[in-house]
Order: C-alpha cells, then structure tokens, then sequence
C-alpha cells in the first residue's frame, strides 16, 4: 500500500476546505441526480423483504436481463455467446474484479498513459506491475508502443474511451488495432467505457468486445454513475468472457457478496428509461465545452489543450517548470479555482492539469475557467 498513490481529490478538497468559494474543476462527476422513475422503484421495493436480503451474487435477474439487452443492441455484446455480465458496485470494483481474475501477482498490465489512477492502484493492490506507455499529442494510442511494451509476464491492456483524464474519444481504429494485439498476444483487453453516452460532434464510441471473437478476451466495464447520475447509488457491470466466470463469481463473493439490492432495483429501472434520459445533459455539456475550449484554447502558448471530444475532461500542458501539485495548490489559495495535477493521472513529465466540467452549471463553469486563465497568467507572468 505504500507504494499505492493516495488519492489526490480528498487532498484538493482539504485544501478546498480552507478556501471558501472555491469554484471546483476537479472531480468528474455530473450535476444531475437519477431519473425519478429509478426512485420510485427503491420507494415501492422498500416494503419487500427481499430487498433487505442477499440476493444472486451476479447481480438481480430483472437487471442482469436489462443489461443484457442493452450491450445486444447498443454495444454490440452478446451475453448469450461467450459473453457473462455481472453487475458490481460501480466500475472501480469491476476494475478490481477484473484484475484478481486475470493475473497474479508479477503480472503486467498495461496501462496508456495518462491513465485513470485508479487503475494504476488497483493493478499494484494487485500485486501487479503497472506497465506505461505514452499516447500521442491528442492522447490517441500508440499501438506500435504497446506492441513493444508486451513481455512474457503481460496480462492484459486497458483502455478507456472517451477518455479522463484527456476527454479523448480513441479511435475505432486504433482500438481495433489494440484488439488484434491482444488476441495475436494472448492478452486480455480490459474496455473501460464509463463515458460510452459523453461524445461530442461527429466523434463516435466504439466497443471493442463488438469485433467478432473478441469477446474471448475482452473486458468491458459500464457505470450507471455518470450517464444516470448514480455515483452514491454505486452501480456498474461489466461484460467478461465466460471462461473467466468461477473466477470472477470468487471475487465478486470476497468483497461484495451481491451489489446493493435497493440500488439494483433503481438501476433497473432507469434502464427502462435508458440513455434517452442522459441525451439532453449531453447536449447541455456540448456547450459547455465549447466555452471550456474556446477560453483554455486562448492560453496559447502558455498552455495548450488539445480538443477533446469526449466525457467532461480536457487535460491542459502548461508550459511551465513549477511542480504542479504546487501550482494547483496556489490556483486554489490565490485564485479560487481548482482543477487536478496531471501527476495523478501518470504525466509525470511536464505541467499538466485535468479541468473537469461536468459537475457545475454553464454559468459556474465560465467562472471558473475565467479563473484559471486569470490565474495561470498572474502566476505564470
Ligand atoms: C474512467 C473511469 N472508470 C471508472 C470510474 C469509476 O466509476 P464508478 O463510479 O462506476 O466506480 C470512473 C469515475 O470517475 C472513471 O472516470
């Protein structure tokens, strides 16, 4: 554990603390809650008993068959060849499940870099060995580095598309490429697609489990909390190859028994109302984004930012030699503004900080870009 990073957001938010009035472009999360009708359904289940008991360690039939039919016509899976769905308390922990199934300790999982930090804990908890390799200028994949980061003790790589921290939507081509890395190497490809409904313009999600027999060896993880606003309701699943099903059925059982049977019975119904429900706050953040580019854009040169397509991050370089930790602390105290150091998320080379702009209304939002370009250009004058 010591060699584990702490997680960065509880120490903006002390900092925070001290600082009232902190506009917070820092955690991803979004500013709207779940659907009423997912409400309802926890308010009419709370009578039954066997809301209050342990139920199927997969996740509750009635979801397991909402889920099933939602990765047959939107993603391309089929839970009935090949494929298992399980249901976990949000994404992280099919993250964990999905690592203690497919390795042990020594292994190598790779990660693209930047990476979710919590990916890079989860592998090292693991007693695994996080593997970076760098992307490009737009934080598209290198598949000829991944290529070369394979050893003889390489599990599985990871991607994430649409993408935090950078909001870049991977390219269906590159994630095709990844694939047939993984099935020539005999790897896992674990597909965190958290972000699948947060694309923007023309960009498009692609799932790589839809590739015909790539759902022998790929791993795709969804989540209710951003799409559905659930984040406290902790809600995921994860589509994973049957062979891996013992394995994952003991690691589900170890740490969660079965998910929460209340939050089950609410995800299942906003599923029924389905990514219709999300489509407007999307189209809200499409604005919000322009203004976010538009305004960090002007930075240059002092910062880029390449456009971001997807989810509700930009990941900004400043071009700037002060410790970013120190700077993102200073932003805070001086300048009221919080964003996250790109350390967290494995860009350890340069300045960099993830802007997060999913959680606030457009208004709070101007502000706080406003903010951090007042502020970057006061500090870095
Ligand atoms: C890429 C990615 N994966 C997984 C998660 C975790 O989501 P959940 O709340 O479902 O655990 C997040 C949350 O921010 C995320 O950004």
């Amino acid at each position: 554990m010591d060699a584990v990073q702490a997680p960065i957001i509880p120490v903006l938010g002390d900092i925070m603390r001290q600082t009232p009035d902190t506009i917070s472009l820092g955690q991803g999360v979004v500013h709207y809650g779940p659907p009423p009708a997912a409400i309802e359904a926890v308010r009419d289940a709370l009578a039954l008993p066997s809301t209050h008991e342990y139920q199927d360690g997969a996740g509750l039939p009635t979801l397991l068959d909402r889920i099933g039919r939602k990765l047959a016509s939107e993603n391309g899976i089929d839970v009935a060849r090949g494929s298992r769905a399980m249901v976990t308390a949000g994404a992280n922990m099919a993250f964990m499940h999905a690592v203690l199934a497919i390795s042990e300790p020594g292994d190598e999982i790779v990660l693209n870099v930047p990476f979710y930090f919590n990916h890079e804990m989860a592998i090292q908890m693991a007693g695994c060995v996080p593997v970076r390799v760098g992307t490009d200028e737009r934080y598209q994949l290198r598949p000829d580095a991944l290529r070369r980061a394979i050893t003889d003790r390489t599990r599985a790589i990871v991607t994430v598309s649409p993408n935090n921290p950078t909001g870049a939507v991977l390219g269906e081509a590159s994630l095709r490429e990844v694939s047939a890395i993984c099935r020539d190497h005999g790897l896992y490809h674990i597909a965190d697609e958290v972000y699948e409904y947060f694309t923007y313009g023309s960009a498009r999600h692609f799932s790589p489990a839809s590739i015909p027999g790539a759902e022998a060896f790929t791993i795709s993880m969804y989540s209710l909390s951003k799409a559905y606003g659930f984040a406290g309701w902790r809600i995921g699943y994860l589509a994973y190859p049957e062979h891996l099903a013992v394995a994952m059925m003991k690691s589900q059982d170890t740490i969660l028994c079965c998910p929460p049977v209340a939050s089950q019975i609410a995800a299942a119904a906003a599923l029924d109302v389905g990514r219709a429900y999300c489509d407007p706050y999307v189209r809200e953040l499409a604005e919000i984004r322009h203004v976010v580019v538009d305004r960090l854009g002007a930075l240059a040169p002092l910062a880029t930012v390449p456009a971001a397509d997807g989810a509700f991050y930009c990941l900004l370089k400043v071009n700037t030699e002060i410790d970013p930790l120190a700077l993102a602390e200073r932003l805070i105290r001086e300048h009221r503004v919080a964003v996250v150091p790109g350390t967290a998320f494995g860009m350890t080379d340069g300045c960099y900080f993830r802007v997060a702009y999913g959680a606030l209304q457009k208004e709070t939002v101007a502000e706080g870009i406003g903010r951090l370009v007042d502020g970057l250009r006061a500090i870095l004058r």
